[in-house]
């Protein structure tokens, strides 16, 4: 019988990648509320990307399918650095900042265990490390900016963003209708995300509006 985990470090899986967990097992230590915020995320990947047919080529996708099978996987783990630690980051450090850098460590340590090809190991690696760059240089960890930022990572921000604003907003702050989490998207064009990335997103918005629409009604059961 598999063994079930309970912690995943950095430390442990730089002594010994031969032990390196199943990234569902990882997902599997997020609490889960975080787990469904990012499977809401990795349902939006695919509603997206099908407006950036383009993406098939820069990864080198066989087709759409491939492209929006592999954004999916992306957007469901995006988070999945919150369920690693490591001694490197401590307290002082908030988890907002360390996790694309633990989850980017956990999946290049993995990456020879996965049974991904090469196009879906490169688009899970740019949403798990890049999420929250900024187009203005002022996201983290890496403050990149422009267009160092791969569109698919963009599209990811955007899809977490949405989702935050709608159903998981910070504390204090109130959840906003689509329409002005749609405006409020909008608002960041040239600051948080490029113009390619928003009017990817404005693209897709029946169907992101649709798909949101199935999670108000499920509550409401
Ligand atoms: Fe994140
Ligand atoms: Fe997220």
């Amino acid at each position: 019988m598999k063994k079930q985990i309970t912690q995943v470090s950095i430390e442990d899986l730089e002594q010994n990648p031969t032990i390196c967990p199943d990234i569902e097992d990882v997902f599997a230590l997020l609490p889960s509320p975080l787990q469904a915020h990012c499977l809401r995320v990795g349902k939006s990947m695919p509603l997206i990307v099908k407006y950036a047919p383009y993406l098939v080529d820069t990864y080198r996708f066989k087709d759409m399918d491939e492209l929006q099978c592999a954004a999916y996987s992306g957007g469901i783990h995006h988070d999945i650095g919150k369920a690693i630690t490591s001694a490197q980051f401590s307290s002082s450090v908030f988890e907002r900042v360390s996790h694309p850098i633990l989850g980017r460590a956990y999946f290049d340590l993995n990456i020879a265990n996965f049974d991904y090809d090469e196009a879906k190991n490169m688009i899970l690696r740019d949403i798990i490390s890049y999420h929250h760059e900024r187009q203005d240089g002022k996201g983290i960890p890496y403050g990149k900016c422009g267009t160092e930022i791969p569109l698919a990572s963009a599209i990811c921000s955007i899809a977490d963003m949405l989702d935050h604003l709608l159903l998981a907003p910070g504390r204090g702050r109130k959840r906003l209708d689509f329409d002005r989490a749609l405006i409020y998207i909008q608002s960041q064009l040239g600051v948080m995300f490029s113009g390619t990335a928003v009017s990817v997103f404005s693209e897709a918005k029946d169907e992101l509006l649709a798909n949101y629409e199935t999670y108000t009604r499920e509550k409401a059961v």
